[in-house]
């Protein structure tokens, strides 16, 4: 007999492609090769002082026990009053802060959908997305949105996935893997289709503050009326205020959805780290000038990838209105032979650009849709600059 056989919960998930790509590159690291690491989403910057500040400061008075379960009323309520004036009218209720926004997805899935649910995901998608739905019991309905649509989901093709079991659409705009955002007229006739029937919204607006020129990102629940009732907004402050390691992110949902987040969260992992949420309310609340600074570096690493990706043979890239990746179409390159191995899909270019050039990337498959590699740009401009040398050789 064995002892502690795997539930049957473990068919349904895969370690995050995303972290594995990370662990390979770290390998080789650790055996002292020069890695050029562009598969983490991670900013490098280091999480602005005043908001390092605010941790001391909560440490230091006190704030290092157990908080409420879905957060500290000054943070539930900062956030309230944030998506209030831009036009969410929020109450502190509706509001449950989690470690990460990773587990507000998580929680979120967890109170609406279970076994005999259908969750519509739009293809490519952030890695986490689909083995989260399955680990509920529910079933992700994945919709190709190729690249001659902007990677983005029209409201026929919503129409056309919707079935008597859908629950839920998850959508995610600027987008993870591909940059894409939807326009305001775009994500409203997607709204207006998802108006037409009973299915609610998972909106992960995480990248909202990371835009592009002119572009910017709309909060879904805000653009029709009646929206609010059926969406829950997932943001954080990973991507904006470089405080990946802090582990704090937010779910934004109708009451009896959010108390039910809340319980859920209080068996889990009772509340989120208190001395990160005092770190969040500061992030929120605060100045937000190490923002701008921030933002302006990706425009200018932007900018510099998408030259360099320019120059790459038999390489594209929808240029990225939102986030910090550029997804690369490598697909031109399959069927050679590249760093002496035969390429048939984006795992293999993917595997032996890092094993031959050093280059850690992503491979479009762990996203839903083959033919790609995500760059993320949220590295160093020298780094940058040395992982396309390197890509240049190893296309040559
Ligand atoms: C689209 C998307 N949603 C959510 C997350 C999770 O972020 P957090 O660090 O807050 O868990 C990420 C992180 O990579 C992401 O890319």
């Amino acid at each position: 007999m064995a002892f502690l056989s795997l539930a049957e919960r473990s068919r349904l998930i895969a370690p995050s492609a995303t972290l594995a790509m990370g662990a390979a590159a770290k390998k080789l690291k650790s055996q002292g090769i020069a890695v050029m690491d562009f598969a983490l989403g991670e900013p490098d910057f280091d999480t602005p002082a005043n908001i390092q500040e605010a941790a001391l400061k909560a440490m230091r008075s006190g704030q290092t026990h157990y908080t409420p379960p879905a957060g500290i009323p000054e943070l539930r309520e900062a956030l309230a009053d944030h998506y209030t004036k831009r036009g969410l009218p929020t109450k502190a209720a509706q509001v449950v802060v989690s470690n990460g926004a990773k587990q507000s997805i998580h929680n979120a899935l967890m109170a609406v959908t279970g076994p005999g649910d259908e969750v519509i995901i739009p293809a490519p998608y952030w890695v986490s997305y689909a083995d989260l739905v399955r680990l509920t019991g529910a079933t992700p309905v994945i919709v190709d949105c190729p690249e001659s649509q902007g990677f983005k989901m029209t409201p026929d093709q919503f129409r056309a996935a919707v079935t008597p079991r859908s629950k839920l659409l998850m959508i995610n705009s600027p987008s993870n893997p591909t940059g894409a955002v939807y326009s305001k007229a775009e994500m409203e006739a997607l709204a207006d289709a998802v108006l037409e029937t009973n299915v609610g919204v998972l909106s992960d607006e995480i990248y909202e503050a990371l835009t592009y020129g002119d572009v910017t990102a709309h909060i879904f629940a805000t653009l029709r009326p009646g929206l609010a009732e059926r969406t829950i907004t997932i943001s954080g402050v990973s991507k904006s205020y470089a405080m990946t390691g802090w582990r704090i992110g937010w779910a934004i949902a109708p009451e009896s959805v959010s108390k039910f987040m809340g319980d859920i969260q209080s068996q889990e992992t009772s509340n989120p780290c208190s001395i990160s949420q005092w770190a969040a309310l500061e992030a929120v609340v605060g100045p937000q000038d190490d923002v701008a600074t921030m933002k302006k570096a990706f425009v200018a690493r932007r900018a510099r990838v998408l030259e360099r990706i320019a120059k790459l043979p038999d390489v594209t890239c929808v240029p990225p209105d939102g986030a910090f990746y550029a997804y690369m179409n490598v697909s031109k390159h399959f069927g050679r032979t590249l760093g002496g191995k035969p390429i048939k899909d984006s795992t293999d270019f993917c595997m032996t650009a890092l094993e031959a050039a050093h280059v850690a990337l992503v491979m479009g498959s762990a996203f839903g849709s083959e033919g790609y590699a995500r760059m993320s740009f949220a590295t160093d401009m020298a780094t940058i600059d040395r992982g396309f040398d390197a890509l240049e050789k190893f296309l040559a």
